[in-house]
């Protein structure tokens, strides 16, 4: 095949041109990953002109460059945020120390696993969605889930570009592993578990969106306090186009929401399934599974691999530089959620151990934040429901409420009241067919499906019926 034109082809502030290793590297990558994309990435659209932005630089002006694309022809940059010469490791036990701008060697292989875990869930997103553009319920809504899946592709080419440009062998043994395993595969499944699970219709998806994606932002806001620069810098552009995933998580059910509650009103009802929408209990019961399935991704409540991670100054806590203490933790505590017998209880643990339940913490808060939010638009027409999230005992595989049955209100119960009751708290398959039998494609002008009303404005200061994507 012919060579790549770097500055053209792979846009980038890496110095790829210079950098005859990492481009041989990159070379050899693009076409699987091309491939990967082609098999694994929006199925059926490849070939439509999608009104999409892509980051050509890191500065105000060349980030959000809006124009038609076709998805294979998008170009996947390399960005990372402009570095600070002076800056410093802000924790643990090289706190003070200048950042790295090299792998420590006694933590490469802790480093590469974060990265490999990070880069990880980005292709696994994209393979989730694949089938969704099928169903879309507007141009608006079809254009918003292809602006994620590529931004997820060059979060997964700013991994690869980390694992090449500073792990050697190992690393480029790991970018082909990244294409190779596939979500919800018996044999080679995805590392963690929400990332394994389908993504059948569009209120899964903006759940998603809303409650896995910022796990994402959680977790990427953590490596983007690490002690290596390279990492840090990476993380922190990544988060600029992870606002705009979590915009479309919150805006789109949002906007499920408003839809629902204009019909509740305009028929006097709760039951909108007749009227074609999905009823608010369905979707407090899709909170219950995707915040649920989210929460586990935080990893146990006490973990000495959190603590190991940062006290080698690698992954920090959310907003490290704004907490007012020592950045140490070594004589510090927190409390802990724990399971006693038959109630839940709050004990004080080593800060350092608690790591991952102070980043959960951090995570609940933001949630809520998008629920009352929800919640203000519910109000707003009269309506006297809540969305809650569930107690954070609830569904959880993973932590010391993994073998406990807890309800959405957080009360342990018995197994028999679990079985008798979860169909009250989960998706039953009988509420998955009803949404899935709403999903049909929505691809005229400035209309939308009946079950979600019209965003508030469009994208890029475009009106709400521009053609965000050509389909003729
Ligand atoms: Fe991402
Ligand atoms: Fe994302």
């Amino acid at each position: 095949m012919a060579a790549i034109d770097y500055l053209e082809r792979i846009p980038n502030n890496v110095g790829l041109a210079e950098n005859r290793r990492l481009q041989r590297a990159l070379e050899d990558w693009q076409p699987k990953f091309l491939q990967w994309w082609t098999d694994m990435g929006p199925d059926g659209f490849q070939a439509r002109d999608a009104y999409l932005r892509t980051a050509i630089s890191v500065d105000a002006q060349g980030w959000a460059k809006f124009g038609y694309v076709k998805m294979p022809d998008y170009r996947w940059g390399i960005f990372l945020a402009e570095p600070d010469a002076d800056r410093r490791i802000n924790f643990g036990d090289h706190k003070g120390d200048p950042a790295w701008q090299d792998v420590p060697g006694e933590y490469r292989g802790v480093l590469r696993r974060l990265v490999v875990t990070q880069g990880d869930t980005e292709p696994a997103s994209v393979e989730q969605q694949r089938h969704l553009g099928r169903t879309c319920p507007s141009l608006y809504d079809l254009r918003n889930l292809f602006q994620i899946n590529v931004e997820e592709g060059r979060h997964l080419w700013a991994m690869v570009y980390l694992l090449d440009a500073y792990f050697g062998r190992d690393g480029r043994e790991e970018s082909e592993a990244l294409l190779e395993r596939r979500s919800g595969d018996a044999d080679k499944p995805r590392i963690l578990g929400a990332f394994n699970e389908k993504t059948p219709d569009w209120l899964s998806y903006f759940m998603f969106c809303f409650f896995t994606d910022r796990d994402g932002k959680y977790q990427l806001a953590s490596l983007a306090e690490s002690g290596f620069d390279p990492l840090s810098r990476t993380c922190r552009f990544m988060l600029t186009e992870e606002a705009h995933h979590m915009f479309v998580g919150e805006t789109g059910i949002g906007r499920m929401v408003q839809r629902t509650c204009e019909l509740m009103r305009e028929h006097k009802t709760d039951d909108v399934r007749r009227h074609g929408a999905i009823d608010l209990a369905t979707m407090q019961k899709y909170i219950n599974f995707h915040c649920s399935v989210s929460l586990d991704l935080f990893g146990s409540e006490v973990s000495t691999n959190a603590a190991n991670f940062y006290t080698m100054g690698l992954k920090g806590r959310f907003e490290e530089t704004k907490k007012p203490d020592d950045h140490r933790l070594k004589d510090a505590t927190y409390p802990v959620v724990e399971l006693v017998g038959d109630t839940i209880a709050t004990r004080e643990e080593p800060a350092l151990v608690s790591l991952n339940e102070r980043l959960r913490d951090d995570y609940v808060a933001d949630c809520q934040r998008g629920v009352n939010r929800w919640n203000q638009v519910i109000k707003s027409h009269g309506i006297d429901v809540e969305l809650r999230l569930p107690h954070r005992g609830f569904h959880r595989a993973i932590g010391a409420f993994a073998d406990a049955k807890v309800s959405p209100d957080g009360r342990v119960v018995s197994e028999a009241e679990w079985d008798a009751r979860h169909q009250e708290w989960l998706p039953t398959e009988h509420d998955r067919a009803f949404v899935a039998s709403l999903m049909e494609p929505v691809t005229g002008r400035g209309q939308f499906a009946n079950w979600i009303a019209p965003p508030a404005r469009g994208i890029n200061g475009q009106p709400v019926d521009f053609e965000y994507v050509r389909l003729a």
